[in-house]
Parts: structure tokens; sequence; C-alpha cells
């Protein structure tokens, strides 16, 4: 178990009033400005702040991007259950170390977040440390067995406010209950995000079914079980619903549905994780038990299929299902070890290498696909906002010319199943800022940064 951040107390300590961080380019363009930052809000931008206006704290940006604070729409925290593989503490502080100023945790703890009190606490723990935004996603059914719906409505408006439901980590069955878990959502005007799975065509699988599965001997998810039940769902969604988000998409084929999908004007949106741009199946030659994941990672053609749906739009948004798992669940045979890698530290950098570094995109589209987009679809006031006079500063800064190597000994979050180890990058996230408080500063790497800022 790891201590890297000994803290707690001063997390609650009022801001600092002012901040100025000079140097730096707003969405990585034209000449560097500076930002001033009064009461948690962006208060002006120019270029010579620094003579008219005297602050509490400055950052030197370096030259670096300025984006606004990154959002996350899938994460597992483990808290409440698991709290020996990832805390809300230890789970916000590598969310605010990968740039993230909001993100939305599963249901899938223990007990699972199908009651407001459960909700409540997540929500009020992880406001009292102040280092990221942490919005609890309230299950679809009790106790995610797919049988009885939640009470929406009483987790809406308890003091968590829950905006998302989902039974991520399962499936929703059967297609009656979703049927009605949509119309239910759409009276409430909340978002219900599906695990699409279809666990008959699942059972027993570890990998995905294709020839790196049939050579290894490992048995096989094949795409279809994803694919037909995001035809499934969206043709509900057409009929009955308003609003459904498809989780981790990763085949060729959902990509497809999906553009039918929007053709059709039925109200779908889609994310899809870094490892699934990223990795293929080639990485299981090694049998670590690291890379087995919900969905597979699957062939090239699919993430070369995910990155162009993500350029076009058809794929909303990057999310990183964030899924920490302790070395007794990891450091065994592949078949036994749990799905799910960590990713709320690495995705940025992961991004910035797929899009950026290549050419094919720019930082625009990374505010677009890691802050805008996943704030709109949420409907998340304060983040994911534009970098203008009035705005709240929730903000990242990127050094975009940075190269680190991840080690997993160094990881802020409590896990280090990090499918990433050893792995080069361009990019790195420098500072990061919730509501005009520093929550990560990498000259300092963390929360001690921000027990100093406070004491000031
Ligand atoms: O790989 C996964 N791990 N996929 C999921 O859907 C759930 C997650 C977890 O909770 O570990
Ligand atoms: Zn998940």
């Amino acid at each position: 178990m790891k201590d890297n951040y000994p803290l707690t107390g001063q997390l609650s300590a009022p801001a600092a009033q002012t901040l100025l961080i000079t140097n730096v380019r707003p969405y990585g363009e034209g000449e560097p400005t500076e930002v001033f930052i009064e009461d948690g809000a962006i208060a002006a931008i120019g270029s010579e702040l620094t003579e008219t206006h005297s602050a509490d704290n400055t950052i030197d940006g370096a030259g670096s991007v300025l984006l606004p604070g990154l959002v996350d729409m899938h994460v597992h925290l483990r808290e409440p259950g698991r709290e020996d593989t990832e805390t809300i503490e230890t789970g916000s502080r590598a969310a605010a170390k990968g740039g993230f100023t909001a993100v939305f945790t599963m249901a899938n703890t223990t007990p699972v977040t199908d009651q407001p009190v459960i909700a409540e606490s997540v929500w009020a723990k992880a406001q009292a440390l102040g280092l990221c935004d942490v919005h609890p996603v309230g299950s679809i059914t009790k106790g995610l067995e797919g049988k009885t719906l939640t009470e929406f409505g009483m987790m809406k408006n308890s003091d968590a406010k829950v905006r998302m439901f989902s039974d991520d980590g399962k499936c929703v069955q059967d297609p009656q209950i979703m049927r009605r878990a949509l119309e239910y959502a759409k009276g409430l005007d909340v978002l219900l995000a599906q695990h699409a799975e279809d666990s008959r065509m699942t059972e027993g699988a570890c990998a995905h079914e294709g020839p790196t599965s049939a050579k290894l001997g490992l048995h096989g998810w094949p795409r279809v079980a994803e694919e037909s039940i995001v035809a499934r769902d969206a043709l509900l969604a057409r009929d009955y619903g308003n609003r459904l988000h498809i989780c981790h998409a990763s085949t060729t084929g959902t990509v497809e549905l999906l553009k039918w999908a929007k053709e059709q004007g039925i109200p779908l949106t889609a994310e899809v994780t870094p490892h699934h741009l990223l990795l293929t199946d080639d990485k299981l030659r090694t049998y670590d038990g690291v890379y087995r994941v919900n969905p597979p990672l699957r062939e090239e053609h699919d993430t070369l299929a995910l990155r162009q749906a993500l350029l076009d739009g058809l794929i909303d948004v990057v999310a990183t299902d964030h899924a920490p798992h302790g070395s007794e669940d990891k450091c065994v045979e592949f078949e036994m070890a749990k799905p799910g890698m960590l990713g709320l530290e690495s995705s940025l950098a992961v991004i910035a290498k797929i899009f950026v570094e290549s050419g094919l995109a720019d930082w625009r589209f990374v505010a677009r696909v890691m802050s805008e987009r996943p704030a709109e679809i949420t409907r998340l006031p304060g983040h994911g906002r534009p970098i203008a006079v009035g705005e709240p500063a929730n903000l990242t800064i990127v050094d975009p010319h940075n190269s680190w190597v991840s080690d997993s000994t160094q990881l802020a979050s409590k896990s280090e199943n990090n499918p990433y180890e050893g792995e080069e990058f361009g990019a790195r996230v420098t500072h990061t800022i919730l509501r005009g408080r520093l929550t990560y500063n990498l000259a300092t790497d963390g929360a001690a940064s921000l027990a100093q800022e406070e004491a000031k």
C-alpha cells in the first residue's frame, strides 16, 4: 500500500484569493499570454497582467498549453468496499495528477451505489478533500442485479445530485428493464450509460475472440457480444428513451452502429478509452494479467476505426474506465485476473501521442473530447467551459514537450495495474487548478504543493 501524500487537514483551509498564470497558450494557440484568477473565476486574460495585477500566487506556465480542466465520465474509485485498491482520496489525487477537475465514479462499489446515502457520502468526502469534483454514478438496478430499477429521482434530488446511472461492470441484459429505465430516465432528464455486453456470449471469456486468442488458447469475447447490445439499445433509445450513452466502445462494428444511430437522429453518445485507442490484443502474448480488461483489447483495425470515429465525432468523448486492482487480482494466471486497467494518470499523454504528436488533431480537439463534450453530455455546470473572463477557473496546464517514462511505482493511485509501464510519452500535465486552487503541481508532485499553497 502506498502513502505518498501525508495530508488532509489543510485541504479545507480557505483558498488563496488570487492566482496569476504567466506564459501559457490557451488551447496551444497563438502567443503566450497571462491569466489572472480571482475568487475561483477567470478575472482577466492578457499579455501584460503582471504589471497591473498583483497576485497571492503565480505559476510560470513556461510556454505550455492551457486547457479547460479535464472531465472523465467513467472511473472506478473503489470506495466504499475496496479501499485497499483505491480510495476517494487516492483516486482524486490520481485524477488531479492526470489533469482532471471532475470525474464520474461508477456504482459497482460494495455496497453498490443504489441509494442516495451512498452517493451522498462519496460526494461529500470528495468535496471535503477539494482535489477533484467526484460525481457518483447511481446504479440502474438494485445491487447491479438487473432486476429492479433503483430510485433515480431520489438519487437525483439528493445532495449528490446524481445525474448519470449505469450498471457498468455489468450490462443491463433484460430489454424490458432497459426500456423501463429509459422511460424513467426520460421523465427525470438523467443520463443512462450502458456497458454493452451480452453476457451469454461472453461466458468464460477473457480475451478478444480472434487469431490471437486462438493461438494463445484463451476463451474469446466476440465483437457481436458488444454490438448486439449497442444495436438493441439504439432502437430502445429511438422508441422509448431520450439520451443513452455507450460506455467503452471497442469495435469497428460499434462505430458503424453509432454512425447509423446518429444519422437517424437517435440521441446516442459514446466514449472510447485510451487503452482501446492505443493497445491491441497483441499485448496478451505475455499472458500478463494487466492487459485483461472488459471489453477486451481488440485488433488493429478496431483501434483505427475508433480513432477515426473520435476525430469524426461519431464517438463523442475519451473516458478512462480507470479500474484499479491489487496485485493479488492481477499477478495471477491470465484467465484468473480481474478485468480493468488504470487510466487517470496517463490518459492525456496517450491522447496527445495518438492525435497531437502524430499531427492528426490539435489541442482544441483534446479540449473537446476530454473536457467540453463530457461536461456537455453529463450537463455538468462549471466544467468544460471556454477559457474566458467570467468562467470558472477549472484549468489544466500541459507541457507538450516533456518526455517521461511511465513508472508504476510513482503513481498517485493505490494500485499498480498500469498497462503503460516503461512506455515513453511526450506530453505531461504540469498543473491542475480547481476553482482557482492548485490541486496538482508536477514540480512538487502532488498534494504537498497544495498543502504549501494553503499554508501561505
Ligand atoms: O475492465 C473493466 N473493469 N471493465 C468494466 O466494465 C468494469 C471494470 C472494473 O470495475 O474493474
Ligand atoms: Zn467501467
